[in-house]
């Protein structure tokens, strides 16, 4: 497991191995859009403020993986990941 810091919001949520960012913030009670729920869509596009993300997705170019995670799919490397929710 890892967490997730909202950063709007100011809460943490975790993230369970067998559950996707987008699950556990549902789980969480937040409104998050989706459509594919499998990576290519893009429309759970997050900017991400900070932290080690492990991109799962084929959606984003390179150059976009510091700023951006789809959270349907990817997941942490490690510790906790910031996004501007
Ligand atoms: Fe389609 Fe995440 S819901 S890429």
């Amino acid at each position: 497991a890892f967490e997730v810091e909202l950063k709007k919001s100011g809460e943490t949520v975790t993230v369970p191995e067998d559950r996707s960012i987008l699950e556990a913030l549902r789980d969480a009670g937040h409104a998050t859009s989706s459509s594919c729920e499998s990576g290519t869509c893009g429309t759970c596009k997050t900017r991400l403020l900070a932290g080690d993300a492990d991109h799962r997705d084929m959606v984003l170019m390179d150059e976009e993986k510091g700023d951006f995670i789809m959270i349907c799919v990817s997941r942490a490397k490690s510790g906790r990941l910031v996004l501007d929710l």
